[in-house]
Formats: C-alpha cells, sequence, structure tokens
C-alpha cells in the first residue's frame, strides 16, 4: 500500500518550484508571467520585437507606408510586434500568436513638442485586444517630463490591475546628449516606478553599466537606419551587455531584404551567432531572392 501511495502520490518527489526566467520579474503574478512570456522567449531569454508603431506621431514614414503588404510577412518572424490600436484591429489578423505590445500614449505629431503626450488608450480596450504589455514613452530631461513619467506610473497602475506589463519607453530629446549616464539615469527612474520593461537606446560605451543598474529586462530600439551590419552589430552587444533583446524598427522594415533582416537579427539575439555570420547569412538571402527572380524572369520568357 506504501508503495502504491508512492506511487500515485510522488510522495518521494517534491513540488518544484522554479524561479520565473526573467530578469526582476519572479514577484509578479501568473497572468503578468504568462503575457512576459509571450514578449520573451521562455527558452533563450530574450525578444525580437518588431516596433511598426511609428504611425503614431509620424503618419505613414517610410517603409510603413502599406503594413498589410510590406509588414505583415514578416511577423511570423518576430516574437512580439509593437504597434497601435488601429493598425492592429485594422490590418493584423487576430491569429497572429506572439505578444503584443500596444502603443499606449500619443497626442502631438512630429509637427509639434514630441513630449506633451497623454495616456491614448483605455484599459478595458487593451484587455479586449488581449494584449501583453503597454509602452508609453518617457521623456526624461524632457519639457513635459513629469508629465510623462505620469503618464507612466498610471499605466503600471492599471496594468497591475490586469496582469498587463508595462513597457517604459526612454526618449532623448533631439539636443539631449545619449550617453550611459543618461540611460541609467532615465531607465532607474522607470524601473523605480514600476515599469515592467524598458526599452532604451544602446550606446558604444558603458552599455553594461546602464543593464546592470536597471532591475528589470532591458531591449533597445534600433534608432535610425544603419548599415545592415552595423546594426547586427549593434544588436549582439547590447546582447552581451545584458540587453533581453530588441524592438527594432527601421533596421529592419527600411532593410534592402526586411525577411532577410529580422531572421538575420533572431540569430544573433536567440542564437548568439556572430554579426558577421548573421550578415552572411543576410546577404546569401538577398543573393538567392535576387536569383529567383532571374529564373522566374527566365521561365517567363
Ligand atoms: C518611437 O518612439 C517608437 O516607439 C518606435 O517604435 C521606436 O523608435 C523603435 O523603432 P526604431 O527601431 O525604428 O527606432
Amino acid at each position: 500500500m506504501i508503495s502504491e501511495k508512492k506511487r500515485i502520490f510522488f510522495l518521494d518527489i517534491p513540488q518544484e518550484n522554479p524561479a520565473f526566467f526573467l530578469k526582476g520579474s519572479n514577484n509578479l503574478d501568473w497572468g503578468m508571467k504568462n503575457r512576459l512570456a509571450r514578449i520573451f522567449n521562455p527558452k533563450s531569454g530574450k525578444t525580437v520585437m518588431l516596433a511598426i508603431d511609428h504611425g503614431y506621431f509620424q503618419g505613414p514614414t517610410t517603409g510603413l507606408e502599406r503594413i498589410d503588404v510590406g509588414i505583415l510577412p514578416l511577423a511570423q518572424y518576430a516574437d512580439t510586434l509593437m504597434l497601435t490600436r488601429g493598425i492592429l484591429r485594422s490590418v493584423v489578423p487576430p491569429s497572429f500568436n506572439g505578444g503584443i505590445v500596444l502603443r499606449a500614449s500619443g497626442g502631438p505629431s512630429i509637427l509639434k513638442e514630441l513630449s506633451n503626450e497623454q495616456i491614448a488608450v483605455d484599459i478595458e480596450d487593451a484587455i479586449r485586444l488581449n494584449v501583453s504589455a503597454l509602452a508609453v514613452q518617457v521623456f526624461i530631461g524632457g519639457e513635459n517630463e513629469t508629465q510623462s513619467v505620469h503618464n507612466m506610473t498610471r499605466l503600471v497602475d492599471l496594468g497591475n490591475r490586469y496582469g498587463i506589463a508595462t513597457l517604459a519607453v526612454t526618449a532623448v530629446g533631439r539636443d539631449m546628449v545619449r550617453d550611459a549616464k543618461y540611460m541609467r539615469l532615465a531607465c532607474r527612474i522607470c524601473a523605480e516606478l514600476g515599469a515592467t520593461y524598458v526599452k532604451t537606446y544602446y550606446v558604444p560605451e558603458d552599455f553594461d553599466t546602464v543593464t546592470a543598474s536597471c532591475p528589470v529586462p532591458i531591449v533597445i530600439a534600433g534608432g535610425k537606419k544603419l548599415p545592415e551590419l552595423e546594426a547586427l552589430r549593434m544588436a549582439y552587444d547590447a546582447i552581451r551587455q545584458g540587453a533581453a533583446g530588441v524592438d527594432m524598427g527601421r533596421n529592419i522594415f527600411q532593410a534592402e531584404s526586411p525577411v532577410g533582416m529580422i531572421q538575420a537579427v533572431r540569430s544573433v539575439v536567440h542564437d548568439g551567432m556572430s554579426p558577421e555570420e548573421a550578415f552572411e547569412m543576410y546577404t546569401g538571402s538577398i543573393d538567392r531572392a535576387a536569383s529567383t527572380s532571374i529564373e522566374e524572369t527566365l521561365a517567363a520568357v
């Protein structure tokens, strides 16, 4: 009987209590962790977020003129899409199974003072859309610093109520210095005030001090378009120095081959591939695409 009891109840196996895989996230509730596991790959602990929310203040910027045609083919390679509810509802098929990070702040266009944002979505709509996180700009040192910090803390309170994560996006004003000292300040303020994770820019010097002094995961923005090898090097260096992934937009969708680029970025972020190897893979994909079209052209003659 004892052995039967042992067999059924596994009396010799204590229940495990594994730590959650993401930095600083162990004490979050189950629903929030479940949503974070849709943004970050639990195997690698990293994410490739595809940022396509630029239209919320820039309109149809280069590469995002037709999201249905230009971007949807990339979605299958992204762990997560970062976008507005307008694009989500109008263009993205509800069968998309990755994480959704919803742009939740807005107001000014590129024609006005960008830091003058307000919360631009109701938490009920975020729940209705089944999003994993809400993204909000935080303008540390900007004209509307306090307002943007309050936007973030309001969203943290609302998100915590329903288990939805908050991504604080550190927005750097045009004339402000982008160095590790500024990024440490901005990221730490966001984390201290409750952000679940933080998006910031990579800086070539001492980026490891930015990740070390931020108690929650950091993902890097891609920033303005760079030559592809440089963008892959940036992703590689950021990951090596403690970033938990990338939230990349222009460096993917403005690349010569966006599909090739997002796959190369994935290899760097999830598999630790060197930037040079990933670039070789990327150029190979362009060559293959070119030769396919030549073959197709020949077949058509
Ligand atoms: C801008 O604030 C938006 O949040 C973009 O999503 C962000 O800048 C990332 O895109 P990119 O890699 O093009 O910088």
